[in-house]
């Protein structure tokens, strides 16, 4: 007799931009699971960004911060919007007579991935304008029409006011969890995008708490630390990357979600893989995955992340955005306008919460020869992805577990 447990990942996260007053080849017929191949290159370009800076934890949701580029480009023309279909990997997708292709495959791509409702993936976009700002009027229908925006006047005169409006509004859509995300705003800021998103997902077969346990988990040659490490012994699938020496591990999530661990052999060092990894090579580890009886050791973690993409992006040639050469007039004609900040924030939270439930799990099989193991005690990559649509959730890579 076994209980089930059930797992909560939680994920959340914000994203906002403020606009302070400042003023190749195409694909034939792109679809959404060219869009997504196409967000995972971007996702992975940033990713390497962020490691270039530190050898820290990393966690943030490619999907949340494509979509709200997506928006960003209905506003701008020029080179302000060609530096952003280029720096969003974007370019074969786009087509000079048909300026909605890219609003309208991340639409298709949302409506694939949260199809009948079953995948609980909240995503809202909202925008807070200022109530002094005339927004053109097709820029508005395209932000209903394709990000169901939330489209909120507010008088950002009043700082304090306007701040505890955008955080309270945060907090709620986020059920609490992330709060106090601005504490001021730049003077002058006359709109703000604001992207969260919230999953929630069941491990299709849960660990069973009873078997996590105190173990070591390896950050370095240097540094080792303590960890609450789970354990799972189930047919998993599995596959090997031998040109990289990595090994990988797929845990499914109800509804069509997967988490995919990237656990570089022992003495292999994580940072060589950073430059590896793309949405070429993430095909081939999904397609080297065999089922397997397998020894999982997984550490609980979480995990609370936040960028400024602002900061970021210019490296990835994403630049006029962000100066006084900004062209956004597809939101505003008259006045000149930039992008100030663009702010990006990410937790993961994985606990087992003690929701019982029968389950006909069978343990304690003697198998004939020890199963393989995966033991997940030294840094690790993952990824939570979408299976139909290879849409990219949330990547990260954990190094210690220890800090959030
Ligand atoms: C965990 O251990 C407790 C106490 O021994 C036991 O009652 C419970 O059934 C166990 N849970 C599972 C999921 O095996
Ligand atoms: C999407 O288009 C690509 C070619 O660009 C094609 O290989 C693929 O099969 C298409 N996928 C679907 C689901 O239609
Ligand atoms: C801004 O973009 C629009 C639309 O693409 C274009 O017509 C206009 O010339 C651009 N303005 C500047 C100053 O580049
Ligand atoms: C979604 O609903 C359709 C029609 O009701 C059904 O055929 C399909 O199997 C459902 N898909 C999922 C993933 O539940
Ligand atoms: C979602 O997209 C995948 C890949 O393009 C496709 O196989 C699947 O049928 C789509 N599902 C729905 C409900 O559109």
């Amino acid at each position: 007799m076994d209980h089930l447990f059930r797992m909560n990942w939680l994920f959340y996260l914000t994203f906002l931009c403020c606009f302070a007053s400042v003023f190749q080849d195409t694909l034939p017929n792109p679809n959404i699971t060219d869009l997504s191949h196409k967000n995972m290159d971007f996702a992975v370009n940033l990713y390497r960004r962020i490691s270039s800076y530190h050898d820290k934890n990393i966690f943030f949701s490619p999907l949340s911060i494509s979509t709200s580029f997506a928006a960003l480009l209905m506003a701008t023309g020029g080179v302000t919007r060609d530096e952003i279909l280029n720096g969003l990997n974007w370019q074969q997708l786009d087509r000079a007579n048909e300026p909605e292709i890219i609003p309208q495959l991340f639409h298709l791509l949302y409506k694939n991935i949260t199809q009948n409702g079953s995948l609980s993936l909240d995503q809202d976009m909202a925008m807070f304008v200022s109530d002094k700002l005339s927004m053109e009027k097709t820029f508005e229908e395209q932000m209903e029409k394709y990000f169901e925006a939330d489209i909120k006047a507010v008088d950002f005169s009043d700082m304090r006011q306007s701040v505890a409006y955008i955080n309270n509004y945060i907090k709620d859509k986020t059920n609490d969890r992330v709060q106090d995300m601005i504490s001021s705003l730049d003077a002058g800021t006359q709109l703000m995008i604001l992207n969260t998103i919230f999953f929630r997902g069941n491990w299709k077969s849960p660990f069973n708490p009873n078997f996590t346990k105190t173990e070591a988990f390896y950050i370095d040659n240097y540094h080792m630390v303590n960890v609450q490490m789970m354990y799972k012994e189930a047919r998993f699938f599995m596959g090997h990357d031998q040109a990289l020496r990595v090994k990988v591990l797929k845990i499914p999530y109800e509804h069509d979600v997967s988490l995919l661990i990237v656990l570089p052999n022992e003495g292999v060092d994580y940072t060589a893989i950073d430059d590896e990894i793309n949405a070429d090579r993430f095909q081939e580890w999904l397609q080297s995955l065999r089922p397997l009886k397998v020894e999982v050791h997984l550490p609980k973690f979480k995990l609370e992340q936040s960028y400024e993409l602002h900061n970021l992006l210019p490296n990835l040639g994403v630049n006029i955005l962000f100066t006084d050469s900004a062209n956004l007039t597809k939101l505003h004609k008259d006045q000149d306008m930039k992008v100030s900040e663009v702010l990006h924030k990410a937790v993961i939270d994985v606990d087992e919460t003690g929701t019982t439930a029968a389950a006909a799990t069978t343990i304690g099989i003697i198998p004939y020869s020890l199963p393989p193991s995966f033991i997940a005690n030294r840094p690790f990559f993952f990824f939570i992805y979408h299976e139909d649509t290879n849409t990219l959730l949330f990547m990260g890579r954990l190094i210690d577990p220890t800090k959030v």
